[in-house]
């Protein structure tokens, strides 16, 4: 009998133009358009298997080895359902292909980077649902197609079924047709963006993205402002630094954006704080690194929690870690996948204003997560499977 699976990787994405607010919250439609950087999953990845199989009881979903409830009107059945739907079309078109639209699906899925280091893992978790889910189906979408779905799992997610540079435009249209991800460069276009991440210490649990930016909406004035005046024209500008392989406009653009950002959540009620010490310590470096050298050489962006992802050309990259190791000292040497020979001692550059910050004590940034640009979604052979043939995960937390 054949057996109908599908494994897949997706990457995470980091934008450089925030999504923080939704006009419908239902079908995750956004108050702005925004546009994400797509990592290198290499070192950052969701991988998910999915089988369609009519001896399975009901649909059910594992992520990191622990079984994950599927509520009936949530975010996961949603996009399961809309995923069956599009298989159902396909076998209304040819009456040959197998039902797989009827069967239940096991889903087994995993993160290759810890949930304690803060990163965002919804976005690569349901890009690679969907995706996974695609390639089962054998559906004849487009990732634009599939990230109108990906986008009803989390916002986010829908600039993760491309690779490259990344735009989610809001659209217009009450059903949410229009809003959808597009791809505004591939990756091969300026493969030259590395991305380092701080992974910075956080014992409180943050306000989460999805109560934070409805609070947002509800209370901001700022917000209203940033709509409709700011971020239509930051999208032209940025998407046109991109395609002119501008880093210091898009560097401006990414850290203006990151801090209106958190204008914004500041300007909640009551407010909301994601930055702390160590975060805007390493925004004080980044500023000083880049007056001193005359020039803007990296950028600095934040999401809804601490963590700094610093965006860089690959030249500036040892400078920049080998400043933030001055700051941040590191009870274990650097893991550097491009092997740039990281002084672990830390090094200020030349001119460089010692005291615009201080010294953090060891451990006050947990480790750092060097990566660069990537590619979209990639289909992994039967040997990757997550889904052992008894049809439940091959590892259980
Ligand atoms: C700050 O996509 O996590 O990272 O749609 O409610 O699931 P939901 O929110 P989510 O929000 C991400 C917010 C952000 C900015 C961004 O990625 O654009």
């Amino acid at each position: 009998m054949s057996v109908y699976q599908a494994t897949v990787s997706a990457p995470v994405n980091i934008a450089c133009i925030k999504y923080w607010g939704k006009r419908d919250t239902k079908l995750i439609l956004p108050t702005n358009s925004s546009l994400s950087v797509t990592l290198d999953q290499d070192h950052l990845r969701s991988t998910t298997t999915s089988r369609a199989d009519p001896s399975f009881d009901k649909d059910r979903l594992w992520l990191n080895g622990k079984e994950e409830p599927i509520e009936p009107v949530g975010r996961l059945s949603t996009c399961i359902s809309e995923m069956k739907r599009l298989r159902a079309a396909v076998e209304a078109q040819n009456p040959s292909a197998p039902k797989l639209s009827t069967f239940p699906v096991h889903i087994a899925s995993r993160n290759n980077f810890p949930t304690a280091a803060g990163l965002a893992s919804s976005a690569s978790g349901f890009a690679a649902l969907v995706a996974s889910l695609a390639s089962l189906y054998d559906l004849p979408a487009t990732p634009s197609q599939l990230s109108l779905i990906a986008r009803q799992g989390s916002g986010s997610a829908c600039r993760s079924l491309f690779g490259g540079y990344v735009a989610w435009e809001m659209g217009t249209l009450p059903d949410g047709s229009d809003s959808l991800a597009v791809e505004i460069a591939p990756r091969e276009h300026w493969p030259d963006i590395h991305a380092l991440i701080c992974v910075v210490s956080d014992d409180k649990k943050g306000t989460s993205s999805t109560s934070g930016m409805q609070r947002t909406v509800e209370t901001s004035a700022l917000l209203q402002h940033r709509i409709a005046q700011v971020v239509p024209a930051r999208m032209d500008a940025i998407k046109d630094a991109i395609l002119r392989r501008d880093f210091p406009a898009f560097a401006r653009i990414t850290m203006q954006d990151s801090n209106q950002f958190h204008a914004v959540a500041l300007d909640t009620d009551p407010p909301i704080f994601y930055l702390n010490d160590v975060s805007r310590a390493i925004i004080a470096l980044i500023t000083e690194y880049n007056r001193a050298a005359g020039a803007i050489k990296a950028a600095y962006t934040y999401d809804a929690g601490p963590n700094a992802v610093i965006y860089a050309p690959k030249e500036n990259i040892k400078e920049i870690a080998e400043l933030l190791l001055r700051y941040f000292p590191q009870a274990e040497p650097f893991a550097d996948p491009f092997s740039l020979g990281v002084d672990n001692h830390g090094r200020l550059p030349d001119g460089f204003n010692e005291k615009v910050a201080k010294t953090f004590p060891v451990a006050s940034v947990k480790g750092f997560i060097h990566t660069r640009v990537g590619d979209g979604p990639r289909k992994l052979s039967a040997t990757e499977s997550l889904l052992g043939s008894n049809g439940l995960p091959t590892f259980l937390a």
